[in-house]
């Protein structure tokens, strides 16, 4: 008996890394998969497993959101080596955007050095450009900050058009585009998200804002007027009286057909990455805590992990009839890491405009991560729906960059 639960439970001989430790653990993943001597400076492989899966290309969105939080650590830290990785990032971004793609900037993965990748795949996803202007808005804001108009002017943001710029360029592509149907962020399905709408509309707004401050007003006048369409869009069609905000609308081909009560993380996400700039919905809205609780109800019924554990927290996956198990999607989906701590940021940023105290269910996310983890600090995509064992490509770039912006939210990297 005794031996075969040491056989069945490996990984209860380490002992569960803190929090802060596995802040470094995450930070230091992030530079191993950024800075790598077979990828192009400013690219970012997604996971070093190069099969089963195959994650060794760059994602536009996975690397926005990791330079995102790069962004704001930088912010914190003031690090020289972060600031030449952001300065790489803005260089690879710029290329990468003047080379011909299948879809243009709505590509959503490419080559490790820099080429277009053209194989088959669900293109485009229009969350990327978005996503990536946020990120580049965010880093400029810093650079102005200290009297540095004239890299943003040289490198980020100019008002030329045609646009010549990398944000311009991502701006002027989110305007015309916002409105057509793209794959969703899992790359599974073509329709109108809210997650994508989310981040165009505030990459448009925060972009009439910098387009503004750089005298660009004309720009800034359309950009705005966009945003607010697709405002009006969001509030007149994902609000949902049942499970709060539903995550996609108007599916192309009629999507995945297993995929049916629209209770899915991504709205959670959206919220998340656009934080603090986004402001149709507010954490504590009755709304949002609605859609929290269809969400977190659907994973406590879908997952035996969850049954069986006996703390505050809950593991949560991509939505509940997911069937990518990391590998391929004849399998049941798991709880991933960066879904399982986006519930604990969700918590701490709830906490600030509110009078109950979440530290407990702040606190069982956090560990639940940890405990997940193979404790010596990687972290990979999913952990087993049954088993809590990490499956899915190994040292997941989004893993960590999700650990780090959930501590920087929680206020736990002073
Ligand atoms: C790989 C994608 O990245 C993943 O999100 C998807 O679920 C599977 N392919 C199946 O389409
Ligand atoms: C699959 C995920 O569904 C997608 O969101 C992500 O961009 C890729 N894997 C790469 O990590």
């Amino acid at each position: 008996m005794k031996l075969a639960l040491i056989l069945f439970f490996p990984l209860l001989s380490f002992a569960i890394p803190s929090k802060q430790e596995q802040l470094k653990y995450s930070v230091a993943g992030i530079i191993s998969n950024a800075t790598r001597p077979d990828v192009k400076p400013g690219m970012v492989v997604a996971s070093p497993s190069k099969s089963d899966p195959d994650y060794y290309y760059d994602w536009v969105r996975d690397t926005a959101l990791t330079y995102s939080a790069l962004v704001d650590y930088y912010a914190i830290k003031k690090d020289a080596k972060i600031l030449g990785m952001i300065k790489d990032w803005v260089g690879s971004e710029t290329s990468r955007q003047n080379k011909w793609s299948l879809t243009g900037l709505g590509e959503p993965k490419y080559n490790i050095d820099g080429t277009s990748f053209n194989g088959p795949w669900g293109r485009p996803q229009n969350d990327g450009p978005a996503l990536r202007a946020l990120a580049m808005i965010k880093f400029a804001r810093i650079l102005l900050a200290n009297n540095q108009t004239d890299y943003v002017i040289k490198n980020l943001y100019r008002g030329m058009l045609p646009a010549d710029s990398v944000i311009k360029k991502d701006l002027e592509y989110t305007a015309y585009h916002w409105d057509e149907a793209s794959f969703d962020l899992w790359e599974e399905e073509k329709g109108m998200h809210f997650y994508t709408l989310i981040s165009q509309y505030t990459a448009l707004k925060e972009g009439a804002a910098l387009a503004s401050e750089l005298s660009d007003e004309g720009a800034a006048q359309f950009y705005k007027e966009e945003a607010l369409k697709i405002k009006n869009y969001i509030t007149a069609t994902f609000n949902d009286d049942v499970i709060g905000i539903k995550a996609t609308v108007n599916k192309v081909g009629g999507g995945l057909h297993y995929k049916t009560s629209n209770i899915d993380v991504a709205v959670l996400l959206g919220l998340l990455h656009n934080y603090p700039y986004q402001d149709i919905y507010k954490f504590g809205d009755a709304r949002v805590k609605k859609y929290v609780e269809a969400l977190t109800n659907s994973f406590k019924l879908a997952y035996t992990l969850n049954h069986n554990n006996k703390t505050a927290a809950v593991a949560i996956g991509r939505y509940p009839e997911d069937r990518y198990d990391g590998y391929g999607t004849n399998g049941t989906g798991n709880p991933w890491f960066l879904a399982t701590a986006g519930l604990g940021e969700y918590y701490c940023i709830l906490q600030k405009s509110s009078k109950r105290n979440y530290s407990e269910i702040i606190e069982s996310q956090f560990q639940m991560v940890l405990y997940h983890s193979d404790r010596q600090g990687h972290l990979s995509e999913q952990f087993n729906r049954d088993n809590g064992i990490m499956q899915g490509a190994r040292d997941l770039t989004w893993s960590y960059s999700s650990f780090l912006t959930a501590m920087m939210r929680c206020g736990l990297t002073k």
